[in-house]
């Protein structure tokens, strides 16, 4: 079997790279002129230079491939523009071209996120069949490529994915976290009852590619995630205890979160670069709870989540450690 996995050298992309290769799939990845390839440097894999908001670049990407695995996205953006440039208009692209060039496609993978949902208040978990109210640029971009591929390509065999919170080795935007643990201290953003749906980036890709294989998930949406859901101080204890700290807790007042992130907004405009606190990212931190239902997975394809939370922050720490990020 062949595919092609977008954003196969980042984070999430480069676990799905390995276990398709260990699935003996032959794989081909789409990777930038810019792209940092240190996750895939060493392995076996055909690497196509192209960019998703670029059509034209994708023929050749595309064509012979059993699968395609579309992981890219943009998720930290400092404009609307960026974001449905990247996650929107960037994964039409890749669906035209790909039933253009490979009509004969097995399955279409969009990896999506929790945030198309939209945040929820209390403890009901939302499910797929959810009615969508996503709160930041970044939720509406990936919704609205959802509602387009399914309008715009009626017989693309897709399946999407929605990720909740997703942590493991090689993610640099959760490391924030762990160096509060390290620290024994976190700040809390309000409101201070929150919960989270959280999984391990090795089982999100266990679920990815159960999905890709499942006849049944043809044409259905589902997220992947550990069962239980946290709240934030419970993560906070799991993430604390490779370090053997009880953490301690600083609850931010409201204006003292709108005041980093207007910090966040400057720095973006004196730097031009991106950065994950910014005004337009404060009604995705304020939500109260970010959790999600994965039972239809089980139900469907017998998909549930392997690790749990104490292991996979162990695993997690142990490699931020090796590699020098703590
Ligand atoms: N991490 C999470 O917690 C989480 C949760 C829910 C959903 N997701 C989704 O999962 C996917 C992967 O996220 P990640 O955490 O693995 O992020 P990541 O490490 O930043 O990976 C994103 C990848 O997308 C590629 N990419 C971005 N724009 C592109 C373009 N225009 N053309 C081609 N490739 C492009 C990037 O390549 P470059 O190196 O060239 O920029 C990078 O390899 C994203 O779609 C994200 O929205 C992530």
């Amino acid at each position: 079997m062949k595919a092609l996995v977008t954003g196969g050298h980042g984070f999430i992309g480069s676990f799905l790279v390995e276990k398709l290769l260990k699935e003996n799939f032959s794989v081909r990845c789409l990777v930038r002129k810019t792209s940092d390839l240190r996750w895939i440097k060493d392995l076996p894999v055909e690497l196509i230079t192209g960019d998703i908001t670029e059509s034209q670049t994708l023929p050749h990407a595309v064509e012979g491939v059993d699968y395609i695995y579309h992981i890219a996205g943009a998720i930290k953006g400092t404009t609307r523009e960026k974001f449905f440039s990247t996650n929107c208009q960037g994964t039409l692209n890749l669906a035209e071209v790909s039933q253009k060039y490979n009509p004969n496609l097995k399955r279409f993978i969009f990896t999506s996120s929790i945030a198309a949902t939209g945040p929820t208040s209390g403890t009901q978990k939302p499910t797929e069949d959810t009615p969508c109210h996503p709160v930041s640029n970044y939720g509406q971009s990936k919704w609205e490529a959802e509602k387009l591929l399914k309008e715009k390509f009626p017989t693309l065999p897709l399946t999407i994915i929605r990720p909740p919170i997703v942590y493991g080795p090689r993610d640099e935007n959760f490391l924030k976290f762990f160096q509060f643990a390290k620290r024994g201290f976190f700040p809390v953003p309000p409101p201070y009852e929150r919960y989270y749906s959280i999984v391990y980036v090795k089982d999100l890709v266990e679920g990815i590619y159960t999905a890709s294989q499942a006849e049944v998930a043809k044409g259905k949406i589902y997220f992947i995630a550990n069962p239980e859901f946290y709240s934030f101080e419970s993560m906070a204890r799991h993430l604390s205890r490779p370090f053997k700290k009880e953490p301690r807790f600083f609850y931010v007042p409201y204006w003292g979160v709108r005041f980093l992130a207007l910090l966040g907004d400057l720095y973006v405009y004196v730097t031009k670069k991106e950065t994950m606190l910014t005004t337009k990212k404060v009604p995705e931190i304020m939500a109260s709870s970010w959790i999600c239902s994965s039972e239809k997975a089980w139900r469907d394809f017998h998909f549930k989540t392997q690790v749990p939370l104490s292991q996979g922050m162990e695993e997690t720490v142990q490699w931020l450690k090796e590699h020098r990020y703590l």
